[in-house]
């Protein structure tokens, strides 16, 4: 069985990618980058950012929370430091970019245009930024004219991470396809909020984004609803910590999956995911991932 997927232009050497924001740059775990398909990196801004004052993570039973605010080094320290690094990895490079307007978008774009950058994940689903991420995801016509405006700046592979906050992830994958992406990615994590024993807002961010197990069953639900009515691939993500998880989220439409939180807990959960995917389409004799993508509708 083959285990490649073309996404775009990008060949990725098997379904599995490490979300951005829980792998870093890939640099730390060469070993379990070069053996998956591929890494998303942090968000990266057109200017350096310091991110959301500390406490930025709330464990509890299920998940976690998070208000990092997008710390990163900015475009122009990514490209001299870190993008030379990345020549060490052998695995596909997807960049995640998180621009304010549509001309960052587009100076994010054009000041990655190298060749070790496989393609961009645009991030319109962050829930800890004030404005961009989550509010320009949550409209449909800004999803079309961000796609569309980074789509005729670049020809590498284009996916489009989408939120599940408040809005109809189909409505917002329709926009992203319109726009000219390559596939969507959904999704990212659901709005929510911890207080201390005195009442107060645990997270120096006040509010962050829940991740983990607990958000598989509404990620599943996404997936299964967009993945049907699409003619991009979607890459499933939200609380995938096991083989079984990924098989779920391609059961239910998804091409690709990305490991997130898990990889917080153990950095090789990507590559122990993908393992135990591999695992279980030998012992069930898989010969074409079609036999498993989306098997959920066909049997309706
Ligand atoms: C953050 O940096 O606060 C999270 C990034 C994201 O959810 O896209």
């Amino acid at each position: 069985m083959k285990y490649r997927i073309k996404i775009g232009r990008t060949v990725f050497a098997n379904p599995v990618l490490a979300a951005s924001g829980t792998f870093g740059f890939g640099l730390k775990f060469p070993g379990v980058a070069n053996r998956i398909g591929g890494i998303v990196t942090k968000g990266i801004t057109v200017e350096p950012r310091e991110g959301s004052p500390l406490p930025r993570i709330y464990e509890f039973p299920g998940g976690i929370l998070n208000s990092v605010g997008l710390e990163n080094p900015g475009v122009r320290r990514f490209r001299k430091e870190i993008l030379p690094e990345l020549r060490r990895l052998k695995c596909r490079v997807i960049v995640n970019i998180a621009g304010f307007s549509i001309d960052e978008f587009i100076e994010l774009v054009d000041g990655l245009d190298y060749k070790r950058v496989d393609g961009f994940e645009l991030n319109l689903s962050c829930p800890n930024v004030k404005n961009g991420g989550v509010t320009f995801g949550q409209s449909p016509r800004m999803v079309e004219r961000i796609t569309k405006a980074v789509r005729k700046s670049t020809n590498k592979t284009l996916i489009v991470k989408l939120t599940g906050n408040f809005i109809d992830p189909l409505k917002t994958a329709k926009a992203a396809e319109q726009g000219g992406a390559d596939a969507v990615c959904l999704i990212n994590t659901l709005f929510g909020m911890a207080l201390d024993e005195s009442g107060r807002h645990f997270l120096g961010g006040r509010t962050g984004g829940i991740s983990g197990p607990c958000l598989k069953p509404f990620a599943l639900f996404c997936v299964e609803r967009v993945a049907s009515k699409m003619t991009i691939p979607v890459i499933g993500c939200g609380g995938i910590m096991s083989g079984m998880d990924a098989i779920d989220f391609l059961s239910a439409g998804a091409t690709m999956v990305q490991v997130g939180t898990a990889s917080l807990v153990n950095p090789k959960a990507s590559l122990a995911v993908w393992q135990a995917l591999g695992d279980w389409c030998r012992r069930h004799e898989v010969k074409d991932w079609e036999d498993i993508v989306g098997r959920t509708k066909r049997q309706d």
